[in-house]
């Protein structure tokens, strides 16, 4: 006989309620107090914004940095410096948000997506080189819940096609491949500091690269095109930039979580890294699998109900509350192109074709496109994991989730 689960009746393996994450204390009350002390809180002749500009990208050993609104933005940035012409295509992930895609589309690109990894969720390499043509100009890939996607490979396809190789590192602060950070590896590595991030300021995000030509386009981008050091007695707009500029009070406040960055990640991955280890026994339930020579840096935990599963990924994040741990079922649903009507109508500028009529390709989005993705996302189960959780916190975890992979039938 086997234990009664709590979503049967049973006693559940946890009551007590899960510790909230805290983020912001002293250090960015001292640093957004200077801001305010200033009574400057514009980037331009501001300390903030700048000083962390340098921080974040020496941490990530590169010469530039270009901070802006949002992770969002970071990609806007970094696809507005690739200056593309209406239909270029740039290939990119299915599971990820709205905000790697946006972007794209709002420059004139057309996003096509390159199905999954069935154990990583992250971009196949080989099915982004299958998608490859004359129009394509990047490659943007995305490291799901900060595991990091095959960039080795990517790396080579990029050289080897002349494209741009740009890394939304939204979920994926300081994740590793094979001892080198991601977002370094592209051309543009780009960061989100929303509430929910490794390091946040509410919202916020940071564009990093070692070129200077796209640096400088970035930083134009962000402020409206705008070159402020001309020197004609006439404003000079290089761009048609928007306006993506943080301002001294966020830059605060990211300069102050800076001094978390390491400590934040090099945490969640103990937890992570030993709640993978203490359910390895499980039967039905597996991790998101982890490539040779990397490091997740958990922005949640992942796992994935087996396809011979007696239970569905929904049946399992049931049960697994019903236990006590916080946990929710498929992540976005299904694959971003399917979340949102406009992408999947191909309708993003009023009721005309554009940028779609740019280029001769048919491009389809629909269930087919991508069904290992679709596959994945509704087999997935996605746990919160960041670094306030205790010890006993992780094993009272991993105590529920092989009680419901033993017991669950459905
Ligand atoms: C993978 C990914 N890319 C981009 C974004 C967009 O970031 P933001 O919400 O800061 O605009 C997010 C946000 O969750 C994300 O997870």
């Amino acid at each position: 006989m086997g234990e009664r689960l709590a979503v049967d009746g049973g006693k559940p393996v946890r009551t007590k309620p899960f510790p909230k994450e805290r983020k912001v204390g002293e250090r960015e009350l001292k640093e957004v107090a200077e801001a305010l002390e200033s009574a400057w809180l514009f980037r331009w002749s501001g300390s903030k914004v700048a000083a962390f500009e340098r921080a974040f990208a020496q941490r990530h050993g590169v010469p530039y940095g270009v901070a802006c609104t949002s992770g969002t933005a970071a990609i806007h940035l970094a696809i507005a410096a690739l200056q593309l012409e209406p239909g270029d295509e740039i290939i990119t992930a299915p599971i990820t948000d709205v905000g790697t895609v946006a972007p794209i589309l709002k420059e004139g690109g057309i996003p096509l997506f390159a199905d999954v990894d069935p154990e990583t969720g992250n971009m196949d390499p080989e099915k982004a080189k299958q998608l490859i043509s004359e129009r394509t100009k990047a490659i943007l890939v995305v490291h799901l819940a900060g595991n990091p996607c095959d960039l080795g490979a990517f790396e080579n396809l990029a050289k080897e096609k002349g494209l741009i190789l740009i890394e939304d590192c939204a979920q994926a602060h300081l994740a590793e491949y094979h001892g080198r950070l991601v977002g370094t590896i592209g051309h543009i590595g780009c960061f989100s500091l929303q509430q929910s991030k490794h390091i946040v300021t509410g919202d916020g995000g940071i564009s990093i690269t070692a070129d200077e030509e796209l640096a400088t386009k970035m930083a134009l981008f962000m402020d409206k095109g705008w070159d402020r050091g001309s020197g004609t007695p006439h404003r000079v707009y290089k761009i048609l930039g928007l306006n993506y500029r943080m301002n001294e009070l966020t830059g605060a406040v990211a300069l102050a979580q800076m001094e978390r960055l390491d400590l934040v990640v090099s945490e969640r991955r103990k937890r992570g890294d030993r709640l993978s280890q203490l359910i390895s026994e499980c039967r039905f339930v597996k991790p998101q699998k982890v490539l040779d020579g990397c490091q997740h840096s958990y922005w949640h935990y992942q796992l994935l109900v087996q396809r011979e599963a007696p239970f569905t990924a929904d049946d399992f994040a049931q049960a697994l509350q019903a236990e006590g741990i916080p946990c929710g079922a498929r992540y976005i649903g299904k694959p971003i192109f399917l979340c949102h009507d406009a992408i999947t109508n191909k309708r993003i500028f009023g009721h005309s074709s554009f940028p779609f009529d740019h280029n001769p390709r048919q491009v389809v989005y629909n269930e087919s496109t991508c069904p290992i993705a679709q596959d994945y996302l509704s087999r997935l189960v996605v746990l919160p994991l960041h670094e306030f959780l205790s010890e006993e916190e992780i094993t009272d975890m991993a105590q529920a989730i092989i009680k419901v992979d033993r017991n669950l039938r459905r």
